[in-house]
């Protein structure tokens, strides 16, 4: 049977009565399985653990999600070991039946998607679309690396070679080996979802080690590749505290590669981890790394004013502007900087703050430690611009924090430069254009960045100079879509590893050419 062709998978319209009544119905189901233990998967093993990871909703912290067995360093060793033997058979598994595991997947998380986004709105913070959105993407990853695998697994269609007479040339592409996959509590089901099911498509076998703020909705994840008939071993799931079990499967001979996203300081740690040769090891390790981003929208005096401070504002706020593609910084040209933060001001405050499920525009940060390093940069940002909106805790049983816009900040301010991941927006004055374009660029970080002006020949010029990964002009720099904006920055934002799109299964196999005498 043929393959359709990729389709991003539609967002759910929650205007529409019966939509919003089905969601109600994935969160009254979910509600009722809340507290649930959850073991390991190591093989076709269940392991429970004393210790426990306590998965609490942000929004209302006396709620407990789950509460989730916590791997040791010998019940890593013994999945990494695991996962080493299954290699031996996995990676002989024809590309296409790898493929089908996925696809089965897609549909099935296609059925049960509400409540899928359910788990992940009491879990992780998310409003409704938020989590919609994260849902579908889970399903677009699963469904686009499907389709990729069966494609680079076509003799030389990924790279045609030069003919030469007598001789039969092919080029294959080969898994790895075993990898780590170390995914964000941001996107806890599809970027979990992306990174695990692009290794093992691949060929590869891996361990998921999931965020400690989402490890349910990861374990969501594995028990549904469990159910269309993954073979046990392939993908195994060590949830575990960072300094233990990370970084013993970091350092581990045996680890092949590590597939993160996450924050810089813990995407070069494992960098620096990983480049250390330990013994018995015959490999270099590979390191993709999806890390922060300080993004920004450039705004002109030539601009759609009005679609621009929407774009802002979704871009600052979209889940509480815990996304590495998040625009945390606006910088805005003179002549129209104070219409631009005036109109962000008042659609920042439209947004209300309250209970996900409730379905609120502002839910909670993830925990505690965000919310104090989150309020202890609003503070900073006092002293460095002035404060037009929010500025402090909000009401709630939870990690509450009320949409902040800073205006009149310094391009050189720490809220400027240094990636707060909450509600935090930081809004500076340029010249011109051009200058906004040198201030836009003026960070260590690359991922995304947005241009909004009416002149093409400045369009061609933000075009060619913003440096970051993914470049958006007249629209927000959130939500890249599978397969239409493939996915990764520059400089301290990564690797660069194009998440969604036709390089991304590079990262997971090795070239190999074969040269047969006709
Ligand atoms: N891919 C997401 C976005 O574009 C971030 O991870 O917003």
């Amino acid at each position: 049977t043929t393959i359709a062709p990729f389709k991003n998978e539609p967002f759910t319209d929650f205007t529409q009565e019966d939509n919003k009544k089905a969601m109600q119905e994935a969160l009254a189901k979910v509600k009722q399985e809340l507290g649930k233990e959850y073991p390991l998967h190591i093989g076709a093993d269940k392991v429970t653990t004393e210790d426990k990871i306590v998965s609490i909703n942000p929004g209302n912290i006396d709620q407990v999600i789950g509460r989730v067995s916590k791997a040791t360093q010998e019940l890593a060793e013994r999945a990494i070991q695991t996962a080493l033997s299954t290699f031996e058979t996995w990676k002989r598994v024809p590309s296409r039946e790898r493929a089908e595991y996925l696809l089965k997947a897609a549909e099935l998380m296609r059925q049960r998607k509400h409540e899928f986004s359910a788990w992940m709105i009491l879990e992780s913070g998310k409003n409704w679309a938020e989590a919609d959105a994260d849902t579908a993407e889970a399903i677009d990853f699963m469904e686009f690396y499907a389709r990729e695998a069966i494609r680079l697994s076509e003799t030389n269609t990924h790279q045609p070679l030069t003919k030469l007479d007598g001789e039969d040339n092919r080029l294959t592409y080969i898994p790895l080996g075993v990898g780590v996959v170390i995914p964000p509590w941001n996107f806890p089901l599809a970027i979990c979802a992306g990174m695990a099911t692009a290794a093992v498509v691949s060929g590869n076998t891996v361990l998921v080690k999931p965020a400690s703020t989402t490890p349910v909705i990861a374990h969501k994840f594995v028990a549904l590749m469990e159910e269309v008939g993954l073979p046990a071993g392939v993908i195994n799931y060590i949830p575990g505290s960072g300094a233990e079990v990370g970084d013993y499967l970091t350092t581990h001979p045996k680890t092949r590669f590590v597939s993160f996203t996450g924050s810089k300081e813990i995407g070069l740690r494992i960098n620096r981890l990983a480049a250390e040769t330990a013994e018995g090891q015959i490999w270099i390790k590979r390191v993709i790394a999806e890390m922060g981003g300080k993004d920004g929208i450039v705004v002109d005096e030539t601009a759609d004013l009005d679609a621009a401070a929407a774009a802002i504002t979704a871009s600052a706020f979209g889940f509480q502007g815990q996304k590495c593609s998040a625009g945390s910084r606006a910088v805005i040209v003179e002549s129209v900087y104070d219409e631009i933060v005036e109109k962000v001001a008042e659609l920042t405050k439209k947004l209300e703050i309250g209970l996900q499920d409730e379905n609120y525009a502002a839910g909670p940060v993830i925990d505690e430690n965000s919310y104090n390093k989150i309020l202890e940069y609003i503070e900073i940002g006092k002293k460095e611009g002035r404060l037009v909106t929010g500025g402090g805790k909000a009401e709630g049983n939870g990690y509450y924090i009320q949409p902040t816009v800073f205006a009149d900040v310094d391009g050189k301010a720490r809220v400027m430069q240094e990636e707060i991941f909450g509600p935090v927006l930081a809004i500076a004055k340029a010249k011109d254009w051009k200058e906004a374009i040198a201030m836009y660029n003026d960070t260590e970080f690359g991922l995304t960045g947005a241009f909004f002006s009416k002149d093409e020949s400045r369009i061609e010029t933000a075009l060619q100079d913003m440096h970051c990964g993914n470049l958006y002009i007249n629209r927000k720099c959130t939500g890249a879509l599978v397969g239409v904006h493939p996915f990764g920055g520059f400089n301290m934002s990564g690797t660069d590893s194009k998440a969604g799109g036709y390089d991304y299964l590079l990262l997971f196999t090795q070239a190999k050419l074969t040269s047969r005498k006709l």
